[in-house]
């Protein structure tokens, strides 16, 4: 491994009191939360050892932000380039999602979702007291997924159907939607005038050969009036410092956004990281995907030798692998048996929505090793 991501070592890793590392006893091996197992940047962690040394621990200003991430797009997302005014820090991506939705959306309308998706997506609308409205990808015949625009132009007719929530790269499928497939959903949005939230926070993680293509690059009003959600917490494995950024793209979700500020605040630490990674730490940016995209190509060939019967399109972007474990027998929720026989936790395909049924998401942001293990005792927790 690129020695800017760490070595991974249990023993250091066991020594984190993140959700990841302290949600199961020490015989489990975590895989399952998207919090990768890589050291952060030393440009990230220069910049909060700074505002710890400037005692700068008070409520966020965002500074610098909206120009970082101006200079970032440009350079490193298919040359977007937002007005820096536009972009606004925010605590994480699903409280500015919910935040918005609750600006856009009455109470008790539907807000359209592409399942199997994120599981938040489904838990937080409800708890934002919107209903959630399923538009489910089309599954190709080869295992791989795509928007099913006919599904989502059914929704979006749906009566009380308020707006709808695109995810960019695709948590947990790791495809990164085509200018043509999001050309497509900008027409059906400008045509239902329904508003549009698209989550973009795998993007800074496309990997060799993926295109991400910013839905605010698009040329046309649906993309101009959507709201962009990203973040450095997918890419730099910052989550913990809670800061998000939203893009507005025109004066109305502007407003929104202004209006909000209060519920809204980032973490002043995080603002610093955030600026800390997308200025300087593309180095370590391209160590990660470089060796994500490694572990990527690993898991086939281990797939290949312990469980054959599990199918795996390799990710587009980032670190998580959606495992068809169908054929194994295992039931609804494979996860549990690999929990229980095997001690490595994975997410549940379930809570990914019903077409998550038979799957599991496996987290491969480690090294070659830790993910070798992890299927090592996937495989053992077969029976016979
Ligand atoms: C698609 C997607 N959106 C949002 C999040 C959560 O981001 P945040 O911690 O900024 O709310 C995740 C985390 O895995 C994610 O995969």
């Amino acid at each position: 491994m690129d020695p800017v991501l760490g070595d991974c070592s249990l023993t250091s890793l066991r020594k984190r009191n993140s959700h990841k590392w302290r949600t199961y006893p020490p015989d489990v091996l975590p895989a399952f939360v998207a919090e990768m197992d890589f050291n952060p940047a030393e440009e990230v962690k220069n910049a909060i050892r700074s505002a710890l040394d400037a005692g700068d621990l008070g409520y966020p200003h965002k500074g610098e932000l909206g120009e970082a991430f101006a200079e970032f797009a440009a350079d490193r997302l298919g040359g977007w380039s937002p007005d820096p005014h536009l972009v606004f820090a925010i605590p994480d991506v699903m409280t500015g999602i919910a935040e918005i939705i609750q600006a856009l959306v009455r109470p008790g309308g539907g807000v359209v979702i592409n399942p199997p998706v994120y599981s938040p997506f489904f838990f937080r609308l409800e708890l934002a007291g919107r209903r959630v409205v399923e538009a489910p990808l089309a599954v190709n015949p080869d295992g791989s997924y795509d928007l099913d625009l006919d599904a989502i132009d059914r929704a979006l007719t749906l009566p009380g159907t308020g707006a709808y929530l695109l995810c960019n790269p695709h948590n947990p499928v790791g495809r990164v939607w085509s200018r043509e497939q999001l050309t497509a959903v900008a027409d059906l949005c400008d045509r239902r005038g329904m508003p549009l939230l698209v989550d973009e926070i795998h993007a800074p993680l496309a990997l060799p050969g993926a295109k991400h293509v910013p839905f605010h690059t698009l040329e046309h009003p649906a993309a101009r009036r959507a709201v962009i959600f990203t973040s450095a917490s997918k890419g730099w494995n910052i989550p913990g410092v809670k800061c998000g950024i939203a893009v507005a793209g025109d004066a109305e979700s502007e407003a929104i956004l202004r209006l909000r500020w209060d519920a809204l605040l980032a973490s002043n630490l995080g603002v610093y990281a955030t600026v800390a990674a997308l200025r300087r730490a593309w180095t370590w940016l391209d160590a990660a995907a470089a060796q994500i995209d490694d572990n990527a190509r690993l898991l086939t060939d281990l797939l290949a030798q312990y469980l054959p019967g599990v199918r795996y399109q390799r990710p587009q972007a980032s670190f998580l692998a959606w495992l068809d474990c169908r054929d194994l027998g295992l039931g609804a929720d494979p996860a549990a048996a690999f929990l229980s026989a095997g001690r490595v936790a994975l997410s549940p395909g379930p809570d990914f929505g019903t077409q998550g049924s038979g799957f599991a998401r496996l987290n491969i942001g480690t090294s070659p090793e830790l993910l070798a293990e992890a299927v090592r005792r996937m495989a053992a927790a077969l029976p016979g």
